[in-house]
């Protein structure tokens, strides 16, 4: 049973827990996306979504699932907020609060800042992506995508491709992924896919043309430049002869293998556009899911309320 008033976290969760959001927001699934359906299951709740970082999905499906439920929206635009002007982030969180907010949606570029929000403010705080250190809500509307194709993660292979050092999604769906029972690969080059990730039960492979045939799902990341420090790879066009996953790459794969990413896609070097567009990529149903998941999130944690 849900007992919690934040989601920090994949990390935190256990199976059952992930397996409870999944289960209600197979039951959203029906309703995310049909505007006659709202419901009033939030009403009188207040949603402020603060993103200190950009965003596409994350933030227009949090307002989506919030207005679905009733609940009314204040999407700050955070670089203009008093933040320009010196404010601190726990100044800032904290004036939020102090308006009656109920739910805080928080991206920000710093790992573990929505935990430490967690700690100021009175409002329930959902991280929508923290630094490099976790994205809960990908994950899980990952998962959702994952258990809809394949119904069981018991047995399943998940390759894990690219910028996987400074992926928090990548994170994320591996915390989640070995809480349900799936084999997980990490597939790049050395300086992207750091030992470190296989202290939490991951395999590690370089060479993606041998580790691409048994795999069931093959989840493609994009090269983070704005996260990446020095020079990480020798250059863009030998990444791509060896890591992109173009039309010869699909034909060692499964053919029932599912292509998924979580956006923004860099069309061409990580994914070729015909794969992209393919009839075994999802990428567009991970985002329709992602309404569905953030809806049964505020749902479970307005208990809290
Ligand atoms: N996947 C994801 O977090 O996308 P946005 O950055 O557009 O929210």
């Amino acid at each position: 049973m849900w007992d919690r008033k934040h989601l920090l976290g994949i990390a935190e969760l256990s199976a059952e827990e992930i397996t409870e959001i999944l289960d209600k927001a197979q039951h959203y699934t029906a309703t995310a996306l049909d505007e006659s359906t709202t419901s009033d299951k939030l009403r009188g709740k207040r949603v402020a979504l603060m993103f200190f970082e950009n965003s596409t999905r994350t933030r227009v499906s949090f307002e989506l699932a919030a207005q679905r439920l009733g609940a009314s929206v204040t999407a700050m635009q955070m670089s203009a907020s008093s933040v320009a002007k010196g404010e601190s982030l726990r100044d800032t969180v904290l004036t939020v609060d102090a308006m009656g907010v109920d739910f805080m949606v928080v991206r920000h570029s710093s790992a573990g800042a929505p935990h430490q929000i967690a700690g100021w403010v009175s409002a329930s705080v959902l991280n929508a992506g923290d630094g490099t250190h976790e994205h809960p809500t990908q994950a899980l509307l990952d998962m959702l995508t994952i258990r809809r194709h394949k119904n069981d993660f018991d047995g399943l292979r998940v390759g894990i491709v690219g910028d996987i050092a400074h992926s928090r999604v990548a994170r994320s769906d591996l915390i989640a992924l070995k809480k349900l029972g799936a084999d997980v690969v990490l597939i790049g080059p050395p300086t992207l896919v750091p030992g470190a990730f296989a202290q939490l039960g991951a395999e590690v492979a370089h060479n993606f043309d041998n580790a691409i045939h048994n795999c069931d799902v093959l989840y493609m990341l994009r090269i983070q430049c704005e996260r990446l420090g020095g020079q990480q790879f020798p250059s863009m066009r030998e990444y791509c002869e060896f890591y992109r996953l173009d039309g010869p790459r699909m034909r060692r794969a499964k053919p029932d293998v599912l292509v998924m990413h979580p956006g923004p896609m860099n069309r061409g070097i990580e994914i070729a556009a015909d794969v992209a567009d393919g009839p075994n990529a999802v990428v567009l149903e991970q985002v329709a899911n992602g309404v569905a998941v953030r809806m049964a999130l505020l749902d479970m944690m307005n208990n809290h309320r």
